[in-house]
Formats: C-alpha cells, sequence, structure tokens
C-alpha cells in the first residue's frame, strides 16, 4: 500500500522558550535565523518593531514561504537559500548580529513530505537530501562499501546492530538496486534482532544517520557555530536547539570549553594561551528542556534541547579543540561515495 503524505502541520519547538531569549531588552536588534524551515520563530519575531531578522534555509521548498515574509516586511526581513556553514558569505561582521539561532534537524514540512523519503512510513525513494546537498541515501547505500556502511551507521546513528545491517544492505543489493524507502525499512526489520528501546521505531536510528551523512549535518553545525561565534557581537547570544545525543554533545562541549568558568585549561594548548580561547561569558550548562504541556500538544518536541551562549569580548579565535574533538565525525562524514 502506498502512504501518500499527512496535511503538513507545523509548530515551531520551544517557541515561548527563544522569544524570551531574544526578547531580554527593548533595544533594536539584529536577529538571524539560520533555520528559517516554516518560519515559526521570523513569523513571531517579526511582530515586534525593533527586531530586523535575516533567515537562512538550504531547503530549496522554504524559499516560498519566505517570499510571503519578504513581502509583508520589506525592510525587516530578508531570506537566503544558503547552508548556515556559509553563514559569513550572507552576514558580515559589520552588520553585528544580536542573537543567531539555530533549531537543528527537519521541518515537519520535509518529514511529512514523504516524496523526499525522510520519514520511514514513505514508500518513495530514500532521498534525505534537505537541500543544497551533493549526494542521496540512495546513493549511499547503493555505492558506499560494506565497512564504510557500517561505521556510518554505528556512528553517526549509534545503532548497535549496524554490522548486521550494512551486511544486508550489501546483500540486497547484489540482486537488485534498494530504490525505495519500503526495501530498506524491510532490510533493517530484518536484520534486527531486537528492539533495545521500545519507544522508537527499529529504523529510527539507520535513518537518522543516513539523513546525518547525506547533509553532512556535524560538520555543518561545527562549521554553523564557529561562523556565528565569528560574527555576532560581543554581549550577543547563540541559541541552539539540537535533537540528538551527537548534536547536544558537540553544542555542550563548545559552550562549556570555551567559556570563562571553564573547570579546566585545554589539554592541547600550553597553559598561557587558554585565556585567549574562552570565547563566552560563564556558562552554566544552561539547558531547557520543552514543557509537558508543549510535548503532549507536538510529541516530536520531546527530544529538543536548548542550549545559550553569551558571546565575551575576546577576539575571535579559531576553536581548534572543538574540530578536534568531534574530528571521528568530522572525516566520516568526508567519505567518498
Ligand atoms: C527544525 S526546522 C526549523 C523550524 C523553524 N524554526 C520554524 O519554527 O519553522 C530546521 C530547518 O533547518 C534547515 N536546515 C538544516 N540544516 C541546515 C543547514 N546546515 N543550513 C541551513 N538550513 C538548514 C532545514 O532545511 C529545516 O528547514
Amino acid at each position: 500500500m502506498t502512504l501518500t503524505s499527512p496535511e503538513k502541520k507545523h509548530f515551531p519547538v520551544m517557541l515561548d522558550e527563544v522569544i524570551q531569549t531574544c526578547l531580554h531588552n527593548n533595544k533594536k536588534k539584529l536577529i538571524i535565523d539560520c533555520t528559517f524551515g516554516g518560519g515559526g520563530y521570523s513569523k513571531e519575531l517579526l511582530k515586534f518593531s525593533n527586531i530586523k531578522v535575516i533567515a537562512l534555509d538550504r531547503d530549496a521548498s522554504a524559499v516560498n514561504r519566505a517570499k510571503n515574509l519578504e513581502k509583508n516586511f520589506p525592510n525587516k526581513f530578508t531570506f537566503y537559500n544558503e547552508k548556515f556553514s556559509n553563514l559569513d558569505k550572507v552576514i558580515r561582521k559589520e552588520n553585528e548580529p544580536d542573537i543567531i539561532i539555530f533549531d537543528l534537524g527537519l521541518s515537519s514540512f520535509q518529514l511529512q513530505d514523504y516524496s523526499r523519503g525522510f520519514s520511514f512510513k514513505a514508500s518513495e525513494k530514500i532521498d534525505m537530501q534537505m537541500g543544497l546537498s551533493k549526494i542521496s541515501a540512495e546513493d549511499v547505500i547503493n555505492k558506499l562499501d560494506e565497512k564504510s556502511l557500517k561505521l556510518i551507521i554505528k556512528i553517526l546513528g549509534e545503532e548497535q546492530e549496524a554490522g548486521k545491517i550494512a551486511k544486508n544492505i550489501i546483500k540486497a543489493r547484489a540482486v537488485k538496486k534498494i530504490d525505495s524507502v519500503t526495501e530498506l525499512v524491510r532490510i533493517i526489520e530484518a536484520s534486527k534482532k531486537r528492539n533495545y528501546n521500545k519507544k522508537i521505531n527499529v529504523c529510527t536510528k539507520t535513518f537518522q544517520a543516513l539523513r546525518i551523512f547525506v547533509n553532512k549535518e556535524t560538520t555543518e553545525l561545527i562549521e554553523g557555530i564557529i561562523k556565528a561565534t565569528k560574527l555576532i557581537k560581543s554581549g550577543g547570544k547563540i541559541i541552539v536547539i539540537s535533537f540528538h545525543s551527537i548534536e547536544d554533545r558537540i553544542v555542550k562541549f563548545y559552550f562549556t570549553n570555551y567559556s570563562q568558568n571553564k573547570s579546566k585549561p585545554s589539554r592541547y594548548l600550553p597553559e598561557e594561551d587558554t585565556e585567549q580561547t574562552v570565547l563566552f561569558q560563564s556558562y552554566r550548562n544552561h539547558l531547557l528542556k520543552p514543557s509537558v504541556e508543549e510535548i503532549q500538544e507536538n510529541p516530536p518536541s520531546r527530544s529538543a534541547r536548548l542550549r545559550v551562549a553569551v558571546r565575551n569580548e575576546n577576539n575571535f579565535i579559531i576553536p581548534e579543540e572543538l574540530k578536534f574533538k568531534f574530528k571521528r565525525y568530522l572525516e566520516l562524514e568526508n567519505t567518498n561515495v
């Protein structure tokens, strides 16, 4: 049976918390919404007369949604179809952004459009490109060698049975190209002996791994938050909402280790240099989660984690330790297909 995409409904995650963080005073502000999606945050922020918004999204399908806002707020809103790893191509230091927001992952528009192959409920092509991506998930599962496939599923999906799934993908594609989500779902279901976490579907982790790999999401995140740190004004805030443990680990490490109150100096730098590596004011692992009411209304919000860091006055330095610490992900995402 072919399922058609459900009616698309979009809930901006932790909207109140994001707006409160942006509105700490009434001064004029430039806010960069790096992940426009359905425009949930941008629309709400533009209601305030002291706020201008520049938004980005890598997905071409966001362009039309953004056009309406550009029409309604010609002097307050601009949109770019661009990846946030290229933030410095569209925002200049002289723009002095006050707040830069990253709401990571997929929008409900992407997830619920079954033709894009992000959902394991779909039967269409296994595409999974968010936009401005160079490869599709179909390329990955039909072209990569078994060892690389296993590593991707194991490391980016944190899937314990990655070896079995990779082996069965190789076996299946030797008979016939795997070209639909339905076929991939069948292979994963047959490979998984047990579902260790009953709360999530057996396919979730493999799908997460493929999506992260296709869109180089950890590379994007690391490059994006580094560029945001370089561009934002002193006293400005970087807000990140993450949805899985790899993303949250990266953000937590960065905000903690490059803040004034970090507990220990960097292991990779001589001690006298560590003072200059501080990029943020005190960061006390300030973590917000969605309210019980929000989770009830919009269950996918349950895994959201919101972190905020405030830029200090130090000159920018490239945070090499961040790249070093997560080198494994960066190298893996660079695997040639
Ligand atoms: C969770 S949605 C954002 C929803 C939005 N905050 C709202 O309220 O409507 C994430 C969006 O970020 C976009 N995105 C993900 N990674 C990106 C990247 N590296 N550069 C630019 N946009 C990205 C996706 O295409 C998606 O539209």
